[in-house]
């Protein structure tokens, strides 16, 4: 029997738009996404989306109430459903035997328990989220542990390869999908759901640590990319070579390709899988294959710390008591998400460098923002924190009267600005450093700014006319 009844546990930045897809292309299945969050499905079900996605809010107004709902009623939802995605979160650990590397399966644990406790006739069970190797073993392990007569699980792994910012588009025209499992009935179903929109070529089934390792290495592969052009990025500012030159010059070689080749600030979603993708060498006690991934990590970090002590340096060595703009906080442009963002390792510098903040980005609500400078791991005094940061609803008001603005953040409207007025009415000398390489650097010059960016060297600004005394011949 095809898949008429589809339930996804976690409605996330991968669960919410993959059902609101699936909903959209298979008017003959009814989606149902559940969370234990409360407010996060009401926000599901309000005007305002929990998550920002270009595209998305289309899609679930699109569907919303025919055969997509968000609702808390886990039990009827698994009762009902034929097949059952799991979408929740799996953070790193923060305690006990690999802290700071390992996944954290808490989540992922209770999601098999939720199904094992209410389940009454036979699941098809996806594991969505990005997980370590033969995690599905333990759902299984789960499942069967607790089994009811008469009810038979089937495991498949399908992991995500959706970026967050692009989610809509990157679902509806999949490079690939990927489904792992043993079972030929069970992925013959899942398939069937995906060849709505995706053509069946592009639709590739492997065994399913096959496919738990593939979501990994990706991901593993693209932070390589992203660290490596970051590496050359330190070259370049030391010998004047310009770093886009170098990608667009490396990028043209068709082994290579032009994409993932753009140097910036560092700070990435990848963190947290290749932290997991070390772990799990360590542990298979694979030490050489686990250094290598790490100096991936290392590299990120360097290229944050990099950044950030230029913006010190170049302030003479001081921002205590200077304010400064922060243009952007999301972690990259179109999201609203900020796990991750280099801009929180920004912010968190200059604060205890002992500068007042400005903060600006689209799409993060305040509330986030302190929550995020506020984590235990970031300040030791939320108040503060409150007292030397404020949100600015504007860029023009976020960076009015400061001496240093920093761009975080790639959105396209930083990049429209007008920064000749942006630029009369900050302190002098002003500086802007360009964490993101989107500015028109030889137009900031011309309007008096410092300007530093990623990967490049910067002239000086062009001094100011001499004043001339012409009247007193
Ligand atoms: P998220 O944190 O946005 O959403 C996870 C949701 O699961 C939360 O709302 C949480 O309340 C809910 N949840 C936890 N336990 C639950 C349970 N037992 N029943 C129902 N809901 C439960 O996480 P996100 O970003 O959606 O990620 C989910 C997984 O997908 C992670 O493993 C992540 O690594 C992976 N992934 C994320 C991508 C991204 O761009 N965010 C891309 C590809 C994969």
């Amino acid at each position: 029997m095809a898949i008429k009844n589809i339930c996804c546990l976690g409605a996330g930045y991968v669960g919410g738009p993959t059902c609101s897809v699936i909903a959209w292309k298979c008017p003959d299945v009814k989606v149902t996404v559940v969370d234990l969050s409360v407010e996060r499905i009401a926000q599901w079900n309000s005007e305002k989306l929990p998550i920002y996605e270009p595209l998305l809010d289309d899609v679930v107004k699109e569907c919303r109430g025919k055969n997509l709902f968000f609702t808390n009623d886990v039990k009827s939802a698994i009762l009902d459903a034929d097949l059952i995605f799991i979408s929740v979160n799996t953070p790193t650990k923060t305690f006990g035997n690999g802290k700071g590397r390992a996944a954290d399966l808490k989540y992922v644990e209770g999601a098999a328990r939720m199904i094992a406790d209410i389940a009454q006739s036979d699941k098809i069970v996806v594991e969505k989220s990005t997980v370590p190797v033969r995690a599905a073993e333990s759902i299984q392990n789960i499942l069967y542990a607790n089994n009811k007569p008469g009810v038979t699980y089937h495991i498949l792994s399908n992991p995500e390869f959706l970026a967050e910012g692009t989610a809509i588009n990157d679902l509806l025209h999949a490079d690939r999908v990927l489904i792992g499992g043993e079972d030929s009935g069970a992925i013959e179903k899942l398939c069937k759901i995906y060849e709505h929109w995706i053509p069946r070529k592009n639709i590739l089934t492997t065994n399913t640590w096959s496919s738990e390792l593939s979501k990994l290495a990706a991901n593993a592969m693209l932070a390589q990319r992203v660290s490596s052009i970051n590496s050359l990025s330190a070259v370049c500012e030391a010998t004047g070579a310009d770093v886009s030159e170098v990608a667009r010059a490396v990028g043209l070689d068709s082994r290579i390709g032009s994409k993932f080749l753009q140097a910036s600030i560092g700070g990435s979603c990848f963190q947290k899988d290749i932290l997991d993708l070390v772990y799990i060498c360590e542990c298979l006690n694979l030490p050489e294959v686990a250094a290598y991934w790490q100096q991936v990590i290392d590299m990120n970090e360097y290229q944050k710390s990099r950044f950030t002590a230029k913006v010190v340096r170049a302030l003479f060595n001081t921002v205590s008591g200077k304010n400064i703009a922060l243009l952007g906080f999301a972690f990259k442009k179109n999201t609203g998400d900020t796990r991750e963002s280099p801009a929180i390792y920004v912010a968190k510098t200059l604060l205890d460098e002992g500068a007042t903040l400005n903060i600006y980005d689209p799409k993060v609500e305040e509330s986030q923002i302190f929550k995020d400078l506020t984590h235990p791991s970031i300040c030791e005094s939320p108040e503060q924190v409150r007292k030397t940061v404020k949100v600015c609803g504007d860029a023009y008001s976020a960076t009015k009267g400061t001496h240093a603005i920093v761009v975080c953040t790639e959105w396209d409207e930083f990049m429209v600005l007008d920064y000749k007025k942006i630029y009369d009415g900050m302190m002098k000398p002003a500086f802007i450093f360009d964490g993101r390489k989107i500015l028109d650097h030889e137009k900031l010059l011309e309007y008096g700014f410092h300007v530093q960016t990623i990967g490049k060297q910067l002239r000086k600004p062009t001094p100011p006319p001499r004043m001339t005394n012409n009247h007193h011949v």
